[in-house]
């Protein structure tokens, strides 16, 4: 939810910035803009859009230069998305300019009382109140409890201590043209260490493409950046620790390759994101899996009586799968929670329980706060994340990497598949740990080695899905069903569809339809339904008879060999057999290409939907 990427060094800061930005616009694009020191004059652009129809533009038509930058991309919170509501925002005398993802909640007070003093403002935007307040404190005499700080690290330490809620930014000085300062607090920022140069921003595919160095800041530090030199002050108790860390995947990895979307290009890799979620983690003599982070021995993973899973969007749905899997494997009774919910809810949880926090970015503001939460509570948090060093991966107790790469299309796809992937495997390594028989958990792994191939065969029918999108694509409203394992899956499609066509789907129990939802069926609404050849086929096929009777048309996702079904439905759409736990892992991929075709023959931004946010770092 917003980029970030600051620039210090010899090389000109303009294309450096704006090209991170453009790796960062998955993160927000209402808005984006710059600032650039040329020796002590700083210049800024800003325009609200998209980088390339805004930013970009009106760089080409009135460059700047120098080698000290900050830059933004925006995702509004407070204030519409306007030219004047752009970052960066300057204080009252224009001599400090500042960039800032989060959100200061006292910022109203802070106002008052600096409009009381005269200080008068351009934008509706809480980050120009904060630069104002760093403005004055860079005026003030300072008081530098014996430290020698820098004064505009002074100053930003200083404005920092009144605010409350939560920031990362990046902020420059006209006075100081070979600084650049930056300071997180619930939001993340990085360091990117180069040689003679130094990049700060809130994500590493900004600066992957200079440095594979990086230093993942934590709450409460400072940094004060240099070309040549970093260093780390903290606002907290302890003294700040800094540690460089080497990124896993390289600038390639960001790119879109010959797919015209990341979300295509992210669906097509699948197959490989699943093979890397298993490698190393398959023990097939003990007939469990291995889990290098876990750090919890196998007495405490029997002690264990519940598990509570907390997650947000797509990764609920990967944590409901979850639900299944925990109770079919290891009879372990399991709370799917919304983490939004979670944390404000005061839910009695048992005394052994694990919470597990399943999210992409490892960033998502409700999972942080329900993470710290459980914490607080005394139980064990383990996190299933992809981004490495993201906050989350480093404040759980214990973590599992889902090593998937960059996510960048903003609708989550391969995410999914490699969380219950793993998700897959721990039940597995749970239930080892309790009543799975050695027999059953080899049928599940086996099954799950083969999920790549079979992931392919489907990915194969991509123009048979697509002839199918082209034939509804023009609906208003979409049914997704499913039972059992098949429900979370009908969830996360009528998500996928909603997020980037904006046609309103919902996904159901196929059974809890005549409940209420049976209601809005008729000709002009299609149903996906998810029939798997499995133990409750027969009861499904009466769930699809049933708005077959109203005249709705149906897509059905059926297995490989079902000759039934093609009489019944309108449209099939064939995948491999599978067990039924494993379903969730074949039976998403026609959906996510369903939604994709949907959305490009509606001529909507697949990669940037509308209102929306890859990383959601406010509450
Ligand atoms: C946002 C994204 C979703 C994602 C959700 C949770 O809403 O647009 O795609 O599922 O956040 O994100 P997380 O990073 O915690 O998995």
């Amino acid at each position: 939810m917003c980029g970030i990427v600051g620039y210090i060094g010899k090389q000109e800061a303009t294309p450096i910035i704006i090209e991170g930005l453009r790796r960062l616009e998955y993160r927000g694009y209402d808005s984006a803009g710059l600032v650039v020191l040329r020796e002590n004059d700083l210049q800024t652009r800003k325009k609200k859009g998209k980088i390339d129809e805004g930013l970009a533009r009106l760089v080409l038509e009135s460059p700047l230069t120098g080698t000290t930058g900050i830059g933004h991309t925006r995702w509004a919170t407070h204030g519409a998305p306007t030219d004047e509501n752009s970052h960066p925002h300057f204080d009252q005398t224009g001599r400090i300019g500042i960039v800032h993802n989060g959100v200061i909640e006292n910022f109203d007070q802070i106002k008052d009382r600096l409009l009381s003093e005269g200080h008068t403002f351009q934008s509706a935007t809480d980050t120009e109140v904060l630069a104002h307040l760093i403005g004055e404190y860079y005026d003030k005499p300072r008081s530098r409890n014996g430290e020698s700080l820098h004064p505009l690290t002074d100053a930003v330490m200083g404005a920092l201590r009144e605010v409350i809620g939560t920031y990362g930014i990046g902020v420059v000085c006209s006075e100081h043209p070979g600084i650049l300062v930056g300071a997180r607090r619930g939001s993340p920022l990085i360091v990117g260490v180069g040689d003679g140069e130094n990049f700060l921003t809130s994500d590493t595919s900004a600066v992957v493409a200079h440095t594979r160095q990086v230093i993942y800041l934590n709450d409460y530090d400072v940094i004060t950046l240099t070309p040549e030199r970093f260093t780390v002050n903290s606002l907290g108790t302890d003294s700040a620790k800094v540690q460089i860390s080497q990124i896993e995947f390289g600038a390639e990895a960001s790119e879109k390759g010959d797919f015209p979307h990341y979300m295509l290009k992210e669906i097509f890799e699948q197959p490989r994101t699943v093979e890397n979620a298993l490698r190393g983690r398959v023990d097939k003599e003990e007939v469990t899996a291995k889990f290098g982070g876990l750090n919890l021995s196998t007495a405490e993973l029997r002690a264990i009586d519940q598990i509570v899973i907390l997650a947000c969007g797509t990764s609920w749905h990967a944590a409901l799968v979850g639900e299944y899997l925990f109770e079919e494997f290891a009879h372990i009774p399991v709370e799917v929670e919304y983490a939004s919910e979670f944390r404000y809810r005061n839910a009695p949880i048992e005394k052994n329980t694990l919470v597990l926090a399943i999210t992409q970015s490892g960033e998502t503001a409700d999972t942080l706060a329900g993470v710290r939460e459980s914490k607080r509570r005394g139980h064990p948090v383990l996190a299933i994340c992809n981004v490495v060093g993201s906050t989350i991966a480093r404040e759980a107790h214990g973590g599992i990497y889902l090593h998937a790469g960059p996510e960048i299309g903003v609708a989550s796809t391969k995410a999914f598949t490699s969380q219950v992937t793993i998700l897959t495997m721990l039940a597995v390594l749970m239930g080892r740990v309790r009543m799975l028989s050695s027999r059953r958990g080899l049928q599940v792994i086996k099954a799950l080695e083969e999920v790549p191939a079979q992931m392919e065969k489907i990915l194969a029918q991509k123009d048979h899905i697509k002839a199918i999108a082209q034939k509804y694509a023009h609906v208003e409203d979409f049914f997704f069903l499913g039972r059992q394992y098949s429900f979370p899956v009908a969830l996360e499609g009528a998500l996928k569809l909603k997020e980037i066509s904006y046609i309103h789907a919902e996904g159901y129990p196929a059974a809890e339809m005549k409940h209420g939802p049976i209601a809005m069926i008729d000709e002009k609404t299609p149903t996906v339904i998810l029939i798997p050849t499995d133990s409750l086929y027969d009861k499904t096929i009466s769930n699809l008879q049933e708005i077959k009777a109203r005249k709705g048309p149906l897509i059905a996702v059926a297995n490989e060999g079902d000759s039934r079904i093609a009489s019944m439905v309108e449209d099939v759409i064939y995948i491999p057999a599978t067990l039924d736990p494993i379903f969730p892992l074949l039976g998403v991929i026609p959906l996510q290409l369903l939604a994709y075709y949907i959305a490009v023959e509606r001529g909507c931004d697949v990669d940037k939907p509308r209102n929306l946010a890859k990383s959601v770092t406010v509450e």
